[in-house]
């Protein structure tokens, strides 16, 4: 079957998918906010069917078999019904929100709430990815209970499927505290953002052996408290292979370089619509921020010497 596919968004359709646990094909609802039309039934659909649920069960397989996963950022219901239309595996919700769509300096701004908020409309529009919400800053450092209410109201009031957070072997106890409680939770190594004011630099991580080693064994630590993928982000690539190597679970590089189990970029970067910081590591697959610009300046042209609206536009 070919991958590319139109964008034909078709609220209240069905979707099939096998339940990696029981082998049952599963009927969902494409409302998933309606909660009320999951059923199981039994259709022909293979289990590798580009309709098939992503869980976090099919990830691992997808690293056992080397397919490579694909993920990518949404914060709005448009752009995550665009994402799922083209078979992106993973949807994150990113607290990258807090620069790309929120215009702060840093993600650390961000809340709860306004996490809250762009999860739920993320995750009403998706259907096949697995949906993944970010714990800002502040929601998991205080208290292992305050981490383990936060991730779990981004299951139950988002109904997202999973839920990220930062750091190394400092946060393992929450990591196995949130993942004891029913919680699938992805690590995120290297580059994190949300400690930028102590690092004091974007600079790329693990550059040196110590630092390696750090990376090597945060990363084993996070697989041995039950996370299910682990974020690498801006380290060298060798060094992500080296990861990628020595964990069970997938690695999902974002400037790590071609080994990772699967990569992940900002959608905003990697459509043109964010220019304010542009990394090396994200290419550029649209100019959308430029032909938005030209659009506004012709509206705006039309508009100021009435050629809009024209006859055919007007009752
Ligand atoms: O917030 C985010 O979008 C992220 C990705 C860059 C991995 O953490």
């Amino acid at each position: 079957m070919s991958r590319r596919r139109t964008w034909n968004p078709a609220p209240g359709r069905g979707f099939f998918g096998i339940d990696c646990n029981t082998g049952a094909t599963l009927h969902l609802n494409a409302n998933r906010g309606g909660g009320s039309a999951r059923s199981e039934t039994m259709s022909g659909m293979g289990k590798n069917s580009s309709k098939t649920k992503v869980t976090t069960h099919r990830l691992q397989e997808m690293k056992a078999k080397s397919e490579k996963i694909a993920c990518l950022t949404a914060y709005d219901y448009l752009m995550a019904s665009i994402l799922d239309e083209a078979l992106v595996d993973v949807i994150l919700v990113g607290d990258s929100a807090g620069t790309v769509f929120a215009g702060h300096d840093t993600t650390i701004p961000m809340t709860m709430q306004q996490m809250l908020y762009h999860a739920g409309v993320v995750a009403r529009a998706v259907q096949r990815a697995l949906v993944v919400g970010d714990l800002p800053f502040m929601s998991f450092q205080a208290s292992v209970e305050e981490a383990l209410r936060n991730a779990g109201a981004f299951l139950k009031e988002a109904l997202v499927e999973a839920v990220k957070l930062e750091g190394g072997e400092v946060v393992c106890p929450t990591i196995r505290r949130i993942v004891d409680a029913g919680i699938p939770v992805m690590g995120h190594l290297g580059l994190t953002p949300q400690s930028i004011h102590k690092f004091g630099t974007y600079r790329t991580r693990g550059t040196n052996e110590e630092e390696a080693n750090q990376i090597l064994a945060d990363a084993r630590a996070l697989q041995d408290a039950g996370a299910f993928a682990i974020v690498l982000e801006k380290i060298p690539s060798d060094l992500a292979r080296r990861v990628t190597a020595s964990v069970r679970v997938p690695t999902i590089g974002i400037g790590a370089g071609p080994h990772c189990d699967g990569q992940i970029l900002v959608s905003h970067d990697m459509l043109g619509l964010y220019s304010r910081f542009r990394p090396r590591f994200v290419r550029r697959y649209a100019e959308f921020g430029q032909q938005m610009l030209e659009a506004f300046q012709r509206y705006r042209e039309d508009v100021k010497t009435s050629s809009f609206p024209g006859k055919d536009e007007s009752y």
